[in-house]
């Protein structure tokens, strides 16, 4: 595991609680690093530390796109395992909560802690009483709407691309309705288009069907469903090589993390003329609205609504040179990141 392109990680545990911890702050070039805690049932320590490295350096990426003045970072909290190896015991008590709020104000700022998987918003409240470098505690704390906002207006930009003057008669194919899924389908509902919608949780497929007039595809299969649109919000991973070369859809774009399994996934896209929306491009309304939220600044839907016409300059690029759109997306991020890197070392030359 390569960590030497890491700013500082800090490995932490309390006696008292027995708490443990990793903060990994990955590139601080733009600001101070803006990553949710997660908290999970590790198999050991090892796996913990590469889980939060994979996801500090994906927040770089997500951040330094949405154009916020932050870096990437992330914490994991290790929970004890329970009897189901996919979720933890039982949740984090406010005690354990208190704890990880004053490792974070020893960070002093250059680390600043939002929610994920496994911390609930009341968590990260107690987290809050111990220090002030939590977003997205005020009134930006239910997320799943701003991120619906924002994968919705990458999906208005990919469907004139596919050839729509608006989402009216437009096919779009959701694969999760949660705290992301069903916003979303209200919102294209709204807008005219079809639906066709999956979800393990048979009362959320209902749901949508009785409201949207929504098809209800049996669960993997709605990634192969005869639809112009796929927008992934469950699991990551869900393009597999084999979903790429089996897909109907003529475009993929949601709001689920790490989307392509694959290299190989995105090269069988390209080739079968398939476009896709690079994930952590699509799916930033999240964290725009919790880093706004921090700042103190608001005009939260306007900067999320920037979502669409960002990924409209990525397909571009990407049609004029031939690249991935996710090999475009990644040279945007390293060409901000230096650009600002410049901008500091001739400020700081006299
Ligand atoms: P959620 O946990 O509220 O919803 C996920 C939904 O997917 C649930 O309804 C679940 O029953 C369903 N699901 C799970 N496995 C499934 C399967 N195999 N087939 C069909 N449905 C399945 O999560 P949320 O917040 O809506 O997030 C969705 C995705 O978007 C996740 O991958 C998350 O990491 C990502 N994301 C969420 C953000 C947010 O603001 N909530 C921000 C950025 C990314």
């Amino acid at each position: 595991m390569r960590l030497n392109d890491f700013h500082r990680i800090e490995m932490r545990r309390d006696a008292n609680t027995g708490l443990f911890a990793i903060f990994a702050l990955h590139d601080m070039t733009l600001g101070p690093a803006l990553g949710g805690i997660r908290r999970w049932s590790y198999a050991d320590e090892g796996e913990a530390l590469a889980d939060v490295a994979r996801l500090a350096r994906g927040m770089t990426s997500k951040n330094a796109m949405a154009n916020l003045p932050f870096g990437g970072g992330k914490g994991v909290v290790v929970a004890p395992q329970g009897d189901d190896p996919t979720r933890p015991a039982r949740p984090i008590t406010d005690a354990e909560s208190r704890v990880l709020g004053e490792w974070i104000a020893e960070l002093d700022g250059i680390y600043v802690a939002a929610a994920d998987v496994g911390m609930r918003i009341d968590d990260l409240r107690a987290v809050a009483e111990r220090t002030k470098h939590v977003a997205g505690v005020g009134s930006e704390s239910d997320t799943g709407p701003r991120t619906a906002l924002g994968v919705y207006s990458a999906i208005e930009v990919v469907a004139r691309r596919l050839g729509f003057s608006d989402l009216r008669g437009a096919r779009v194919a959701v694969q999760g309705l949660g705290k992301v899924g069903m916003p979303l389908c209200e919102r294209l509902h709204d807008a005219g288009a079809t639906l066709t919608v999956a979800d393990i949780d048979a009362a959320k497929t209902q749901f949508a069907a009785d409201r949207f007039g929504a098809n209800v595809a049996p669960g993997g299969e709605v990634l192969l469903a005869d639809v112009d649109i796929v927008a992934p919000c469950a699991l990551g991973r869900a393009i597999t090589h084999e979903v790429a070369r089996a897909l109907r859809a003529r475009a993929v774009a949601g709001a689920a993390n790490n989307q392509l399994a694959s290299r190989e996934a995105a090269l069988t896209l390209r080739e079968r003329g398939v476009l896709y929306a690079p994930d952590y491009v699509v799916n930033a309304g999240g964290v725009i609205s919790a880093a706004l939220d921090y700042l103190g600044t608001g005009g939260f839907d306007d900067e999320v609504r920037k979502i669409g016409p960002r990924l409209e300059r990525i397909f571009d690029q990407a049609q004029a040179s031939g690249r991935l759109e996710v090999e475009v997306a990644d040279d945007l991020v390293s060409q901000r990141i230096a650009a600002k890197a410049t901008e500091a070392q001739a400020a700081k030359t006299p």
